[in-house]
C-alpha cells in the first residue's frame, strides 16, 4: 500500500454545545484524488478548515505526510507543501496574471522550504508562470489584471497559484460554486489536468456529485457531521446508506 499523504483521525468539532463533526477518519494516497461530497450544513467546510489549519478541532489529529499537523496555521502548512485554494481575496487583484503566478513562485522559492531552487533569476520564474498559464488554460490572459478576469479564471488563477507554490496537495472547497454553467466544464478539466500530472494529491469538497463522479479516485459521504462511506464511485454510487441520506432514496446522477 502506497504512502498515505493526509490522514484525518477521529476529528470531532463542536461549535458551542452543537456537533458539527463526529469521529470522522479517512486517508488520502500520496497522488489520489478523492472528493467529499454532503448536502450543504453537512460539515464539509468546517472539516477543511480543520485540515488547513483554519480552526482547531475539538478532538482528533490530522497528519500530513506523517507529521501532526494539528492545529497548526495556515501559512506554515503552505510552506510544507498542503495548499488550499482561496476564495478570490487571496489573488492579488490590481496586479496582471502573470505577476501573480510569479510572485507566487518567487516567494516560495525564496522561504525556508525552497522547492524551486533551480528557478533563480526573474526571466526563470516568468518562464514557470508561462508553464503554468497553460497548465491552467489562461493562455492570452498573462496580461490582464486579475480583477477583471471572470469568476472561472479567477478560480483558474488560484489554481495556478497552488501550483506555482508547488502544493504536494491541494484542496478545493466547492470549486465550482459561482462559476457559470459554460465556464464550469473547462474548470473541471483544469482540475482534471492536474490529476492527470500525478504530481500533486487532491481532496475536493462538492455537493454537486454528478460532476466529480468520473474524475475521483474515491469518494467519502458527510452526512450530518458523519463519515457515512468512502469508496470508489461506482461502489458509492451503488451505497444504499449513502443514496438515502443524501439523495432521500433516489438515485445518484
Ligand atoms: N464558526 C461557526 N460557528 C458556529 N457554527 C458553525 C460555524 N461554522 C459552521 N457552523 C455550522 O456547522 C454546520 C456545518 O457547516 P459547514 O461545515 O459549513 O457545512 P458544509 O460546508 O457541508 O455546507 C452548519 O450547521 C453550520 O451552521
Ligand atoms: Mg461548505
Amino acid at each position: 500500500m502506497s504512502e498515505s499523504i493526509l490522514k484525518v483521525q477521529n476529528i470531532g468539532k463542536s461549535f458551542g454545545g452543537t456537533e458539527v463533526l463526529r469521529d470522522v477518519s479517512f486517508e488520502l494516497e500520496r497522488g489520489k484524488f478523492k472528493t467529499i461530497i454532503g448536502p450543504n450544513g453537512a460539515g464539509k467546510t468546517t472539516l477543511f478548515n480543520i485540515i488547513s489549519g483554519v480552526m482547531k478541532p475539538t478532538s482528533g489529529s490530522v497528519f500530513f505526510e506523517g507529521t501532526d499537523i494539528t492545529g497548526m496555521p495556515t501559512y506554515k502548512l503552505a510552506q510544507m507543501g498542503l495548499g488550499r485554494s482561496f476564495q478570490v481575496t487571496n489573488i492579488f487583484p490590481r496586479s496582471t496574471v502573470i505577476e501573480n503566478l510569479r510572485i507566487v513562485a518567487q516567494a516560495k522559492s525564496n522561504a525556508k522550504y525552497q522547492l524551486f531552487r533551480h528557478y533563480t533569476t526573474y526571466k526563470d520564474f516568468l518562464d514557470l508562470a508561462d508553464e503554468i498559464l497553460v497548465q491552467v488554460k489562461l493562455e492570452g490572459k498573462g496580461d490582464r489584471l486579475a480583477k477583471d478576469l471572470t469568476h472561472a479564471e479567477q478560480r483558474k488563477l488560484e489554481i495556478g497559484m497552488q501550483l506555482a507554490l508547488n502544493s504536494k496537495l491541494i484542496l478545493f472547497d466547492e470549486p465550482t460554486a459561482g462559476v457559470s454553467a459554460e465556464e464550469c466544464p473547462a474548470l473541471i478539466e483544469v482540475i482534471r489536468n492536474i490529476k492527470r500530472t500525478g504530481e500533486h494529491s487532491i481532496l475536493l469538497i462538492e455537493h454537486k456529485i454528478g460532476m466529480i463522479m468520473d474524475i475521483s479516485d474515491t469518494i467519502a459521504v458527510l452526512h450530518n457531521g458523519v463519515l457515512i462511506a468512502d469508496d470508489e464511485p461506482e461502489i458509492i454510487r451503488k451505497n444504499k446508506a449513502v443514496q438515502d441520506a443524501y439523495l432521500g432514496g433516489g438515485a445518484i446522477e
